[in-house]
Order: structure tokens, then C-alpha cells, then sequence
């Protein structure tokens, strides 16, 4: 039921609020004025020992007053029952979404950038969470050389397109080791107790682009339990990855578009949000010096052949990229998902899926 139906509920609550105050007040002053007189009358003769109603009143207006005041309650309960009845989901409706509201607002003052007071996800993941980039040192392992970076940060207003919320809530308590994204939760290390990560995460969802043809999940009204990217967005993955692909042509790398994007869709720069693969399995991509392709970093190396050991019937591997792993769960030949590596099924389609997938498997 609509929140309409529950803001007009509380309404008609506060209007009857206010008319019981007025009518107790009323009261008051009413049968203050009218015992006043009284005062001094009991020297004659006691209050209580005034004569009552004789029988003509007492059984004829008298009750019929009464008798009329039980009909005016009659109605009320026959109207105010059935009516609070019927309104009552959609109050209970207009509750729920009220306490959401309130928790996504609190989220957003841990979302917030240090200098608003929170905790600065908004200062590297930008306002709306559409990515941004992280000023970061990195240390060369052979020569001990220190040099400051500025490293892509992921869009999050897709995130849990890409992964369960369950997954997310793990990426937010350990972090990201190696990179500028520390742990937040107690956990981890980090400053935020289980609470504040909740919290942060109706925020999020609140953040995410709504899905085309989203139906809402029963559990939470504001994750979608289906439906994809929208074709705008899409389109602009599309227009990033076609001229990144014309570009390998261009360079003499690809005789066609078709065949360049793999490689472009691959190492993807979707506005500042980058979705790549790259991002996870170029090490040094992430801060624009990229070492081997797909040589591995915090995801796993697939070069030499290894994802054609892990996958033989390519069929598989699509399968494995459209849905990324799950904590436990086993894939390909000997895979044990650790469910970090993320699912795209819901924002590449099924031809740049594939696209990637042969590319892949040529490293
Ligand atoms: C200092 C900058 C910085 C801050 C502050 C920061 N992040 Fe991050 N975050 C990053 C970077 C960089 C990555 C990508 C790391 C990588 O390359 O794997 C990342 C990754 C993530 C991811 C994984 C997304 C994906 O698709 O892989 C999530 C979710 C996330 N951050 C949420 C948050 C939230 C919520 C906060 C606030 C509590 C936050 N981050 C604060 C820089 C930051
Ligand atoms: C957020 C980081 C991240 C991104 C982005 C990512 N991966 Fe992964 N990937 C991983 C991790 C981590 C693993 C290891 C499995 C695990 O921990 O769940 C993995 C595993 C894999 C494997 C299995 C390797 C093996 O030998 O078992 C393949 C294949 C793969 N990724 C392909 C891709 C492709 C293709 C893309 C882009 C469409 C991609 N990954 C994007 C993190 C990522």
C-alpha cells in the first residue's frame, strides 16, 4: 500500500490527538466553572445529599441520553474497527519505509568525506559513488623504491550488481590488502563496528542505479531480486569499449573491431569506475602502470593456459564470469570460489562476455 495511505493513518491520529487535548481542556475549565457556585450551598445542605432525578427524568430523557451515547460508541467502533484494520498494512508500510529512510541517512553521514565528518568513502568512491581516484604510495619489493600513486576506485552504485551482500559486507570489513581500500570493520582492524557496517550498507544499496525491469526483493524493498543494467548505461559501456577497440585497430594490433574487444572490454575504463577485468588481474593497472596482462594480482594470474586448464569446454568459463564465485563453492576443474571474484552477468551482455572469455583464454 502506498506511504499516502500511512501519512493520511497519522494524520487523522494527530487530528484526534489534538481534539481529545482540546476536549480535556475544555472539560476542565467547564466543571471548574461549574462546581464554583456550589461553594457555600453545603452550609444548607450537603452536596451529596442533593434529591436525584425523580423517575420521570431518570427513565424518560436521562435515558434516553444514555442510550443515545451508547449508539454514537456503537457507530464508532462499527466505522474505527474495520477502518484501522484496513489502514493498518499500509501504516505498518509507511513505518518500514520511514526506518529505512533513516538508516540510509545515517549511512550517508558514514559515507559522507572527512571534512563533513564521516568516514570519507564519498572522498574516493565519489558523492554518488560513481568512482574516483586515491592518492597512494607504492613500495617496489626489489628496490625498495617509494613513489605516490593515484589509483582507480570502483564505481560502488553497481556493486551489488556484482556481488551479494554478503560479499560486499566482507570487502567492507577486511578491505582490499595491497591497496588504498583499508579494512573498516572491528574485524579487520578498521574503526566500524558491525552496526556502522549495516548501516553503511543500506546506504549503498540506496546508492545503486535501479535495475531495468527491477522487481523488488521481499526481504528488502530496495535490492532488486532481478532484472539489468539499463540500456543507457549499457550503451555507455558499449561506446567505452568500441573505442578502445578502434584504438587496438588503429595501433595495428586487430584487423577488426570484432576481434579487438576482448582485449578492449578486457582492460575497460568505464568512466572513472572501471570495471575491468584488468583492475584485478594486471597488476599495476589500477594506477596506469600496467605489467603482463591477466598476470595476475589480487585476482588470480590467467596466463599461460591456465584458465583453459581450469575450464576445458569454454561454455564453462562463460558461465563462471557471468556469475563470479561464491565462498566455498567449487568451479571449473579444481576452482574453490572465494567469492571476491565478482559476477558481470548482470552488466556485460552474453557476445562481450564471450568476447572477454576468448581473449582470456588466448593469454
Ligand atoms: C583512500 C581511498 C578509499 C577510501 C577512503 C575508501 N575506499 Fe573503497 N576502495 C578504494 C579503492 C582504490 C578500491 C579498489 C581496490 C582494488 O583495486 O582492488 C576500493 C574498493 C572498494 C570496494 C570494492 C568494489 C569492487 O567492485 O571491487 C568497495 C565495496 C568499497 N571500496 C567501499 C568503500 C566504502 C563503503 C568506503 C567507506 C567506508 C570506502 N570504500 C572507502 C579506495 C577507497
Ligand atoms: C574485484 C576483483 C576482480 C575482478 C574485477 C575480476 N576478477 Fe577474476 N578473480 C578474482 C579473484 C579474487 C579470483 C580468485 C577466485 C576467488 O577468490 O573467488 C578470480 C578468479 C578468476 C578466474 C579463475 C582463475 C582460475 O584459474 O581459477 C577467472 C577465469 C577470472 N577470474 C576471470 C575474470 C574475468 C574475465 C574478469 C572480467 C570480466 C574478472 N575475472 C574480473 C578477482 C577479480
Amino acid at each position: 500500500m502506498s506511504p499516502m495511505f500511512a501519512a493520511a493513518t497519522t494524520s487523522i491520529a494527530w487530528i484526534i490527538f489534538a481534539i481529545t487535548v482540546v476536549g480535556w481542556v475544555v472539560y476542565f475549565f467547564a466543571n471548574r466553572r461549574a462546581t464554583q457556585p456550589e461553594l457555600g450551598s453545603e452550609i444548607e445542605l450537603a452536596a451529596n445529599r442533593k434529591p436525584y432525578y425523580d423517575d420521570e427524568v431518570l427513565e424518560g430523557s436521562r435515558l434516553e441520553r444514555v442510550q443515545l451515547l451508547g449508539l454514537l460508541f456503537l457507530v464508532v467502533i462499527v466505522i474505527g474497527l474495520p477502518l484501522y484494520w484496513v489502514l493498518e498494512p499500509s501504516r505498518q508500510a509507511g513505518a518500514t519505509t520511514a526506518e529505512d529512510r533513516r538508516f540510509v541517512a545515517w549511512g550517508g553521514q558514514l559515507f559522507a568525506t572527512t571534512a563533513e565528518g564521516g568516514f570519507n568513502c564519498a572522498g574516493c568512491h565519489g558523492a554518488t559513488g560513481g568512482g574516483g581516484q586515491a592518492p597512494y604510495t607504492t613500495t617496489d619489493p626489489n628496490t625498495g623504491e617509494v613513489q605516490s600513486v593515484l589509483w582507480n576506485a570502483p564505481a560502488l552504485n553497481t556493486v551489488l550488481y556484482r556481488y551479494d551482500e554478503s560479499e560486499l559486507k566482507f570487502i567492507l570489513v577486511y578491505g582490499r590488502p595491497f591497496s588504498p581500500m583499508s579494512p573498516w570493520g572491528l574485524a579487520g582492524g578498521g574503526p566500524m563496528n558491525d552496526q556502522q557496517i549495516d548501516t553503511l550498507i543500506a546506504k549503498i544499496k540506496d546508492l545503486q542505479i535501479v535495475r531495468e525491469g527491477c522487481l523488488p526483493s521481499e526481504s528488502d524493498p530496495r535490492v532488486c531480486a532481478s532484472g539489468d543494467l539499463p540500456q543507457a548505461e549499457r550503451d555507455k559501456i558499449d561506446q567505452a569499449a568500441t573505442a578502445a577497440a578502434n584504438k587496438l585497430v588503429a595501433a595495428g594490433k586487430y584487423d577488426t573491431v570484432e576481434q579487438a574487444m576482448g582485449e578492449a572490454l578486457f582492460n575497460l575504463e568505464y568512466s572513472s569506475g572501471a570495471y575491468s577485468c584488468a583492475r584485478c588481474h594486471t597488476k599495476g593497472w589500477s594506477y596506469g602502470q600496467p605489467q603482463t596482462t591477466g598476470g595476475g594480482a589480487f585476482g588470480w594470474n590467467l596466463t599461460g593456459g591456465s584458465t583453459v586448464r581450469q575450464f576445458p569446454d569454454q561454455v564453462d568459463m562463460i558461465a563462471f564470469v557471468s556469475a563470479g564465485t561464491e565462498y566455498g563453492k567449487r568451479y571449473g576443474v579444481q576452482g574453490q570460489g572465494g567469492g571476491r571474484m565478482p559476477g558481470f552477468g548482470a552488466m556485460l551482455t552474453a557476445e562481450q562476455i564471450q568476447a572477454i572469455v576468448e581473449f582470456v583464454r588466448s593469454l
